[in-house]
C-alpha cells in the first residue's frame, strides 16, 4: 500500500491534536485548522501532519501531492440516506409543485409505497448496480462514509433483499458503509386498517432474519404522524435492541410525534430529520448520547419548516447534518449542497456547518472514533480540494464541485 505525503497545503482543516467524539454547543465554533501545512498517510491512516516548515528533512513516501492553493478536509460523513432504491419518482415531485403535500402523496398510494412497488420488480443486482453509481457520485463530491437504510420492501423478503444490496456495496465500495433496518418505514396498503400486525410481522419475522444474519447495524422506525405510533415505536426499538440493534430514528418530521423522546427513551443514536421540535424536546436532548441530525435537503425539497438548528446549538446540543439521499423527498446527496443549505437556510457558521458534516455525522453512525476529523491514526479518508481562496468559500459557493480529489483508506480513488 502506498504511502502518500500531500505538501504545501494552504490549509488543513479540523486537524485534532486530542481527538473528540463529538463537538456540542459552543464547540461546534471550534475547527481546528493548520495553514501550510502537511499530511503524511501510511498504511489508509493518517500518520502525521503539521505546518510545512516543521516537515521533517527524512519524511519519505512512495507519492507526493502538491496542494499549493488547495485546502485539505475530511470526507464528509453522510449519517442519513436510503440510497439503495429502484426507481426515481419525479412524478411526485410534479404532484407536489402542484400543491399536494407529502401526506397527501402518500395517502395516494405514492411516496414510499410507491418505491415498495418498484422494488419487487428489480433485481438484487439492478439494485446493487444503480446504487453503485450513486455511490460514485457522492465519492466524487467528498463523501467517505455514508449509511444506508432499508424500508422501500415492507415486506420480508423484499427488506432482505435491499439490505443484502447493502451488503455488496459495504464489499465493493470504498466508501465505509453501515447498514440500518427500516422495516417500519411505512404501512403497507393492505395492513391500513390494521397497522400492529405490520407491526407484528416487522418484530417476529424481520427482525429475527435480519439480526440473524447479521445484515444491520442499526434500526430505524418512521416515528410520525401518519405513519407508526410512539406505541409502535416502542415495540420495535424493543424487539432490535434485543439482538443488539441500536436505534436511529426518523422523527418529528411531520408533526410533534413524540419521537424525539422516544428515540432519547431507548438510548438512539441519533433522532433524524426533527422539523417539529420545540422547547420540551430539546431539554430532553441535553446531557443524552442522542445526536440531533437535521436534513436539510428533504425540508428543503418539500418546502417545509426548518428544524431549529440554531436554537439547539445555542442550548448546547450537537448537531449532525446529512443528506438524505432518497427518491421522495431528497434526490441528492451532495453534502457540499448540505453544508451551503446548512449556513444559508438553518444559520450555522461555516465551521459549524463543517463539524455538523463531518465529525458528528461520523458520530451519528457511530464511527468518529475512526473517522470524521484529520488526526493521527486515523483512517486517511480526506478530499483535497480546487484552489479556493477561504474556508468560507466552500458553503458561500453554492451548486459547484468544489472537490478536486478523494483519497479513502489511503488511495486516491
Ligand atoms: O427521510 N421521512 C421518511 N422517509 C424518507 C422519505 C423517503 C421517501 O419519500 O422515499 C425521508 O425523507
Ligand atoms: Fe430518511
Amino acid at each position: 500500500m502506498n504511502s502518500i505525503l500531500i505538501k504545501n497545503i494552504k490549509t488543513l482543516v479540523l486537524a485534532e491534536e486530542k481527538p473528540g467524539l463529538l463537538k456540542r454547543g459552543k464547540e461546534m465554533a471550534d475547527l481546528p485548522c493548520i495553514q501550510n501545512a502537511y499530511l503524511k498517510i501510511e498504511k489508509g491512516k493518517i500518520a502525521s501532519f503539521g505546518r510545512m516548515e516543521a516537515i521533517p528533512i527524512d519524511l519519505h513516501s512512495d507519492q507526493t501531492l502538491d496542494a499549493t492553493g488547495k485546502m485539505v478536509f475530511p470526507a464528509f460523513c453522510d449519517s442519513h440516506t436510503h440510497l439503495v432504491y429502484p426507481a426515481s419518482r419525479e412524478i411526485e415531485y410534479v404532484d407536489k409543485i402542484k400543491g399536494l403535500s407529502y401526506e397527501e402523496i402518500a395517502k395516494r398510494g405514492g411516496g414510499i409505497l410507491n418505491s415498495a412497488k418498484k422494488m419487487k420488480e428489480t433485481s438484487l443486482a439492478e439494485l446493487v448496480d444503480h446504487a453503485i453509481e450513486r455511490l460514485e457520485e457522492i465519492k466524487n463530491m467528498g463523501t467517505g462514509a455514508v449509511e444506508i437504510k432499508s424500508g422501500y420492501g415492507l415486506d420480508t423478503d423484499e427488506e432482505l433483499k435491499m439490505l443484502y444490496a447493502i451488503r455488496k456495496l459495504k464489499e465493493l465500495s470504498p466508501l465505509t458503509i453501515k447498514s440500518t433496518f427500516l422495516g417500519a418505514h411505512s404501512i403497507p396498503a393492505q395492513y391500513r386498517n390494521n397497522q400492529s400486525e405490520y407491526v407484528d410481522i416487522v418484530i417476529n419475522e424481520m427482525i429475527p432474519q435480519v439480526a440473524g444474519e447479521g445484515l444491520a447495524d442499526y434500526i430505524d422506525v418512521f416515528c410520525d404522524k401518519g405513519f407508526f405510533t410512539v406505541e409502535d415505536t416502542e415495540r420495535i426499538l424493543m424487539a432490535g435492541m434485543k439482538y443488539g440493534l441500536r436505534p436511529k430514528i426518523h422523527a418529528n418530521e411531520l408533526d410533534y410525534s413524540g419521537g424525539i423522546q422516544v428515540g432519547v427513551k431507548y438510548n438512539a443514536l441519533s433522532v433524524d430529520h426533527l422539523e417539529y421540535t420545540g422547547d420540551a424536546e430539546i431539554e430532553e436532548l441535553k446531557n443524552t448520547e442522542t445526536i440531533p441530525t437535521i436534513l436539510p435537503g428533504a425540508a428543503f425539497f418539500l418546502g417545509m419548516v426548518y428544524a431549529p438548528a440554531r436554537k439547539m446549538i445555542d442550548a448546547g446540543l450537537p448537531v449532525a447534518m446529512a443528506s438524505d439521499f432518497n427518491p421522495g423527498s431528497s434526490p441528492s446527496g451532495n453534502m457540499q449542497l448540505i453544508l451551503s443549505m446548512a449556513s444559508i437556510l438553518y444559520r450555522l457558521t461555516p465551521e459549524e456547518a463543517i463539524n455538523a458534516c463531518t465529525l458528528n455525522g461520523a458520530y451519528a453512525m457511530g464511527i468518529s472514533e475512526e473517522l470524521g476529523s484529520i488526526a493521527i491514526g486515523k483512517t486517511a479518508n480526506v478530499f483535497i480540494t480546487k484552489k479556493i481562496p477561504t474556508i468560507e468559500f466552500m458553503p458561500y459557493y453554492y451548486g459547484s464541485n468544489k472537490v478536486n480529489t478523494v483519497i479513502l483508506n489511503g488511495e486516491i480513488v
